[in-house]
């Protein structure tokens, strides 16, 4: 799909539909509106005036008056004017497009939806990305064709001093929504065919296009550093586990390190909770289990388009959880690499034990900011349910930066409790930790609370993406299943960075 710039007029474009936004109880055409109102001869003014279509939000009307360049109008709801944020505006662009793309249009002109109300290159980003990521499906695997995927999305908007400011805003929502389609892509991708070995493939792909260097260590190389959190998770699977480095950016500058910001991604391409089996029903969806991996790729694909004074690592530790004749064993005791005795208690606690070397690892990049984003437990679901991942650090600063961050790209976060007395349930008879609990209880908070002991004194973040990484449901920027969490959210937060240093 193309997605364009145009400086123009939205009433004049030859195109398979034009979009117009509406507010909410809106009964005049306004602004540009008005404009399509005139060329369509009054077709607007007549709806609203009947009040056929009342602008609730993402809900979508389509006119096909005469006197229009353009195939059709697609009306769109904002909502009402007091709730408009910059994440209605992308759902309301992405329930446009998506219709548009039902009705099998080629070509979509739409202008920044909300320009009148927030910063116009927000609105038009925003807009971007929703038009993008609406209409996106899973395709790869489909011998029919389905409806066809959109042409060309031109961005229209008439004023020639906001022409530079808003192509820079829809070049840079395109190249995000293309990460996060990327990211929802590979996630959707079913286990057989993304092993710990071809995400290590697709990440040295996503490396080179986007500029970053990738170093890719397999089962000696992680035995060298002792990394048997990671050894230890795919001792069961045909297919052995790999640890993934991306880096992008600044290098050493007289033997000083540029100020570095580390970003891991569990990435366990299929679940089976290994010798401690998980139940049978739905276990189709743990190949989603590489969705804080699939982020990270995501955020390096899109990377080029944040101008970053910044050092980018990107950690993916790769395994598959499987049982098989030597599979880690509940009770077995692993090293990890930071020296930390892990009493195994239940196999399906996997991705803390990915992570736990992850973070060790991390350690070599002395003074860095770290994020890992982890599908990692049910209980963050049960908390807080599917639209807000949870975060845990100690660092107010960063939460603060993180939570703003959230807000904005629509991706939430919502702070969750990282403190000491979880350790209780972390007590083992036999090594230093155990890596699951007895009880349930705190689930989240208490694997929260295993990371930090191998995160150690480092500046971090833990995004539990467990209730996010998959959407039960159709919304108007993402369907059912894998969302591509997180992309837009560390686009977002490291873009706001960039603006700082
Ligand atoms: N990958 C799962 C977490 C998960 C569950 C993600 C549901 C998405 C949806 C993780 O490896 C896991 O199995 N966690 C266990 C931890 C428990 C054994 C302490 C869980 O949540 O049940
Ligand atoms: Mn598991
Ligand atoms: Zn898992």
């Amino acid at each position: 799909m193309d997605i364009v710039f145009r400086c123009g007029n939205l009433a004049q474009r030859p195109a398979g539909a034009l979009v117009v936004g509406i507010l909410k109880g809106e009964r005049k055409p306004a602004g540009v509106a008005a404009e399509v109102d005139r060329a369509a001869r009054g077709a607007l003014s007549v709806l609203l005036a009947r009040r056929d279509f009342s602008g609730a939000h993402a809900d979508t009307a389509v006119l096909y008056p005469k006197g229009l360049k353009a195939k059709r109008i697609l009306l769109v709801g904002l909502g009402p004017r007091a709730e408009l944020t910059l994440h209605r505006v992308r759902l309301a662009a992405g329930a446009a497009a998506r219709r548009a793309r039902e009705l099998r249009v080629g070509t979509v002109a739409i202008p920044a939806l909300g320009g009148d109300r927030f910063d116009p290159a927000a609105a038009a980003q925003a807009t971007a990305e929703g038009a993008v990521l609406g209409p996106w499906r899973f395709t790869a695997y489909r011998t029919k064709p389905g409806t066809p995927a959109l042409k060309r999305i031109e961005l229209v908007e008439p004023d020639r001093r906001q022409a530079a400011p808003l192509a820079a805003a829809v070049e840079r929502g395109a190249r995000w929504a293309e990460g996060v389609v990327l990211a929802r892509d590979l996630t959707c991708t079913p286990g057989a065919d993304l092993t710990p070995e071809r995400l290590a493939q697709r990440a040295k792909e996503v490396a080179r296009a986007a500029g970053a260097s990738v170093e890719v260590l397999d089962v000696p190389a992680m035995e060298r550093l002792g990394m048997n959190g990671i050894l230890g998770v795919g001792r069961g699977s045909a297919h052995p586990p790999r640890f993934i480095v991306l880096e992008r950016g600044p290098k050493a500058q007289r033997g000083k390190a540029p100020p570095t910001i580390v970003v891991a991604g569990k990435g366990v391409t299929f679940d089976t909770g290994g010798i401690s089996l998980k139940p049978r029903d739905g276990l189709h969806e743990m190949k989603y289990d590489m969705g804080g991996a699939a982020a990270v790729l995501g955020l390096f694909a899109a990377l080029p388009s944040v101008a970053l004074p910044l050092r980018i690592v990107g950690l993916i530790p790769a395994a598959e959880n499987m049982p098989g004749g030597r599979a880690l064993k509940p009770g077995d005791v692993l090293r990890a690499m930071n020296g930390t005795t892990i009493e195994v208690t239940n196999t399906d606690a996997e991705g803390r034990l990915l992570l736990a070397d992850a973070l060790a690892y991390a350690k070599r990049y002395e003074g860095a900011t770290i994020v890992d984003l982890a599908t990692l437990t049910g209980a963050i679901g049960i908390a807080l349910g599917p639209y807000v991942a949870g975060l845990f650090t100690r660092d107010d600063r960063l939460a603060a930066e993180l939570l703003a961050a959230g807000e904005t790209s629509g991706e939430r976060l919502w702070r969750m409790p990282l403190w000491d007395e979880y350790d209780k349930d972390l007590e083992s008879d036999t090594a230093d930790v155990v890596n699951a609990a007895p009880s349930r209880e705190g689930g989240a908070c208490v694997a929260a609370r295993f990371l930090e002991h191998f995160a150690g004194r480092q500046r971090w973040a833990h995004l539990d993406i467990a209730s996010t990484a998959w959407a039960p449901a159709d919304r108007p920027h993402e369907r059912r299943g894998p969302t591509g969490y997180g992309v837009r959210l560390l686009l977002e937060w490291l873009n706001r960075k960039a603006a700082e240093v």
